[in-house]
């Protein structure tokens, strides 16, 4: 029986242990200058993602079906990111993603296939469980890059999408919470008469307090070498009404070129889209930078322009890539959770382990 449920044994699945640089040695399989790099043949095909849970692991080993018997990167990419947009169980992304602050779940994503450097997105996207399957379409059927809000979803609609809402029990709760707990000049949560007076008297909703920025990015090379990526999201938690972030933004949440590699984004949108992050980290990658290394410039990047106007303000994004070669890399600003990423190739489902760089304050 594995540890953690998912029929792949702990040890196996980490085989880059935290706190350890990345492509560290773990587990005595790859020695410490490769920075992230898949032995030689078995670079080709890959397929990473940024999520790393239970359903992430599931979202790879299908997607990996894909590729492994001669398929796409990009219907890979699509198969792995609609696994984990349908899950309702993950709030940060598809169905049962947190939503907005009138408790409506608003979808980004994108999509971008190195092959034909064409690429699709949708944003505040509702009622639909798969963005990236309207992205792709979006893609390849319209003449346009982006569709936004009621546009979306007519185009959606078009093409037989079902509607649902995307609110789940767990995602609605979490929405009330915030909405009472959120601030004491407005008249949600219990009378004020009777907020926390001592006794037994009526309290604000219990629970956890959630927020978050929550994405996935899903990165692809076939066997033929072309590469595609997915970027696909409920976008920051709580967010104004038609606020959109950086998933659905081409160069910012994802970037994909067939002759470099593929970058992805999650985090705080704003400063990913300020940064065209994603589009930087596969210039770095062009200019031969590794997928690790090329994250970790990308926060640097980042950090430093903002520590240029605020010394205070770390931002949270993190990085992925990977390259044609099928190296991958990950980085993430330190305190900010793991930098870690899923990936799949022939060697089997693994966890690799990047860097975190600069300190959150706080
Ligand atoms: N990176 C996701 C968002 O900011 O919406």
């Amino acid at each position: 029986m594995s540890s953690n449920g998912s029929g792949l044994d702990r040890r196996e699945f980490f085989r880059h242990s935290v706190g350890m640089g990345a492509g560290a040695l773990a587990l005595g399989r790859l020695p410490a200058d490769l920075g992230g790099r898949v032995r030689g043949a078995h670079g080709v095909p890959l397929i990473i993602t940024s999520h790393t849970n239970e359903t992430g692991q599931n979202a790879m080993r299908e997607a990996w079906e894909i590729l492994d018997s001669g398929g796409s990167a990009l219907d890979a990419v699509e198969k792995g990111a609609n696994v984990i947009e349908v899950d309702p169980e993950d709030s940060s992304v598809g169905y049962g993603g947190l939503p907005n602050e009138d408790g409506v779940v608003q979808l980004d994503a994108s999509i971008m296939d190195g092959r034909t450097y064409n690429a699709g997105s949708v944003a505040s996207l509702e009622n639909i469980k798969t963005p990236a399957s309207v992205a792709r379409l979006v893609m390849e059927r319209t003449d346009h890059v982006m569709l936004v809000g009621k546009g979306a979803l007519d185009f959606a609609r078009s093409f037989g999408f079902e509607e649902n809402n995307l609110l789940t029990a767990k995602s609605r709760e979490a929405w009330l919470r915030w909405r009472e707990r959120r601030g004491e000049s407005d008249d949600w949560g219990p009378p004020d008469h009777l907020r926390d007076r001592g006794g037994n008297q009526t309290g604000f909703l219990d629970g956890p307090d959630e927020f978050h920025y929550g994405t996935t990015n899903v990165l692809a090379v076939d066997e033929n070498g072309d590469i595609a990526g997915i970027t696909t999201t409920s976008g920051l938690s709580w967010k104004i009404n038609g606020r959109i972030g950086d998933s659905p933004v081409i160069g910012a949440g994802l970037y994909v070129d067939n002759e470099v590699g593929a970058a992805g984004a999650t985090g705080r949108g704003e400063d990913v889209i300020k940064s065209c992050a994603s589009y930087y980290i596969v210039m770095r990658m062009r200019d031969g930078r590794s997928p690790q290394q090329a994250c970790e410039d990308a926060l640097e990047m980042i950090v430093n322009k903002y520590r240029a106007i605020s010394n205070d303000f770390i931002p949270s994004e993190k990085f992925v890539a990977i390259n044609k070669d099928g190296e991958y890399g990950c980085a993430r600003m330190r305190g900010r959770g793991a930098a870690r990423i899923t990936f799949r190739n022939e060697d089997g489902l693994e966890a690799y382990e990047g860097t975190q760089r600069y300190q959150v304050s706080g």
